[in-house]
Parts: structure tokens; C-alpha cells; sequence
């Protein structure tokens, strides 16, 4: 099967750089519009698809963004794997702003989303126990160490409903009682629906700031954010251009089993 790399950018990420023959396509699915139109192209003569997850001009909030039609788009579009490149921020000391962690674990704390593909008339449970996908997580880890950026291997994300950041109380709380190492507002439920869609998925976090819980630092805003973010995009660009070099034209099928994860989580009878 031909690897088709599908990258989510987040906050700081809205292009990729060095297509060949690079075209901004419409999709539509029956969970509707996706965020924005997906760029494709080919890269080190491997199939790319990017999606701007908050859509060119960030007119999407962390809310709004059509999850389902996101996911089933790049589904249909051919990607086999899922590269989701996001802004966070960080309840570990030593995860500092400008360094990117490779998350292997989520806690989902969303509410106001649609999750799931499955429900009246199908239904699947799907296993999450491990949301991420190791050859891809490897993957993400050996681009950004080549790109020099201090990378992190395994994190939990807490994935709050937001826009309003944490409270002082919450972000203490996710620290020093939940045992989460960054926090966001977009990886769920992405990471679910990419599994749902037998979808191989990895979620790159760029550390934007310590959250409110820092003594020493002053509580998150939106200017400090964009700040950092100007530094990190650059090494999320050059981190996504060694992607394909590393994943190869030819995708072997997943070893941890994310591209059958549907054989035996359907209920429902078949007619
Ligand atoms: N994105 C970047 N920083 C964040 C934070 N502190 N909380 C939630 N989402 C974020």
C-alpha cells in the first residue's frame, strides 16, 4: 500500500513547505465540511495531504472544528497516516516552551464535540488503551531530533473543552493529581476518530507556555503563545519535511493493529 501522510497543523502550522505539485482540494463528507480544503502533493516522492485544523485565517475555535468531516476527509482522500501537529502547554519543568513532545497518552476531558462515527443504526467500541500509533510516534521523534529541536518521547495531554484557559485550581489539579504532562484543547477527538477510521495517528505537541501553575511564570495569554509559536512553526515545518524520507513510499501494514482497529469492535448485526 502507497503511504499517504496526512499532517493536522495546528495553531503556528498553516502550510507545509516543498510540495511538488501542490493544489488545494475541496472535500465533502456526509459529517460535512472539513475545516478548510486539504493541500496535496508529494514530498521525497511521497503522497502528502495538509489540513489546516483551524482552517487558513484561524476561524475555527477548538469547539467548532469538524472533527469527523476532518478525519473522514483525509479517509477519503487516501492518507494512511496521520501526523497531528498542535499547540500546548506544559505542566512539566523540564517540557519548556519551544520544545515538542511526541504524546502517547490522552485524557479527555471535552464535552460540547461530536466523537464518535459510530451510534443509532451502527455501533463500534473501539480500543483506545493505546491512542497512538509507536511507528509514527518513532517517526516524529527521529524528524525533530534531525531538526535539533528538544523532543520529548511519551506524554499524557490533558485535552480540555475550552477557549477559556485552566483555572489555577484545574491546572493543579491535572499536574499534581492526574500525573499530565501538557495540556490542549484539540487532539480529542481527533486521536479517537483517526482510530475509529483505522487510521494510523501521532500527535506532535509544541510547548507553548507552564499553563497557570508556574510560580515563576506569569498566567497563559494568547500574545505569549503566538510568541513561541513563531519559533516553533519553523521547527514543525522542518520537522514535517523529514517525515516522508523516514516513513518510505511503501506503508507496511501497522504492527500495533491501527489499521484494522474496527475487526472486532462493531455490535451491530449485519442485515
Ligand atoms: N494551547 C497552548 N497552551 C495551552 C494551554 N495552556 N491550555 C490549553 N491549550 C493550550
Amino acid at each position: 500500500m502507497d503511504t499517504v501522510i496526512g499532517v493536522i497543523g495546528g495553531s503556528g502550522l498553516y502550510e507545509i513547505d516543498g510540495l511538488e505539485n501542490a493544489a488545494w482540494t475541496a472535500v465533502e463528507t456526509p459529517w460535512g465540511t472539513p475545516s478548510d480544503e486539504i493541500l496535496t502533493g508529494t514530498l521525497d516522492g511521497v503522497k502528502m495531504a495538509f489540513l489546516p485544523r483551524h482552517g487558513r485565517g484561524h476561524v475555527h475555535s477548538p469547539t467548532t472544528v469538524p472533527y469527523r468531516a476532518n478525519i473522514d476527509a483525509l479517509k477519503r482522500i487516501g492518507v494512511t497516516d496521520v501526523i497531528s501537529v498542535s499547540a500546548c502547554g506544559s505542566f512539566r519543568e523540564d517540557m519548556a516552551p519551544g520544545h515538542f513532545v511526541v504524546v502517547d497518552q490522552f485524557i479527555d476531558r471535552t464535552f460540547a464535540r461530536e466523537k464518535s462515527f459510530f451510534g443509532t443504526g451502527c455501533v463500534a467500541h473501539v480500543s483506545v488503551a493505546h491512542p497512538t500509533c509507536p511507528r509514527l510516534g518513532e517517526a516524529c521523534l527521529e524528524a525533530a531530533t534531525a531538526q535539533g529541536i528538544t523532543v520529548h518521547n511519551g506524554g499524557t495531554y490533558l485535552a480540555m473543552e475550552g477557549p477559556q484557559f485552566s483555572s489555577l485550581a484545574e491546572s493543579k489539579m491535572y499536574r499534581e493529581q492526574w500525573g499530565c504532562d501538557v495540556i490542549g484543547m484539540t487532539n480529542m477527538p481527533e486521536a479517537k476518530l483517526a482510530r475509529e477510521a483505522e487510521l494510523c495517528y501521532a500527535s506532535v505537541a509544541m510547548v507553548t507556555d507552564y499553563d497557570s501553575w508556574h510560580p515563576d511564570h506569569g498566567e497563559v495569554d494568547v500574545m505569549d503563545i503566538i510568541q513561541t509559536l513563531s519559533g516553533n512553526s519553523t521547527n514543525a515545518r522542518g520537522m514535517v519535511a523529514r517525515l516522508p524520507a523516514l516513513l518510505g513510499t511503501e506503508r507496511p501494514p501497522c504492527l500495533h493493529g491501527c489499521d484494522r482497529a474496527l475487526e472486532y469492535a462493531i455490535m451491530t448485526a449485519p442485515e
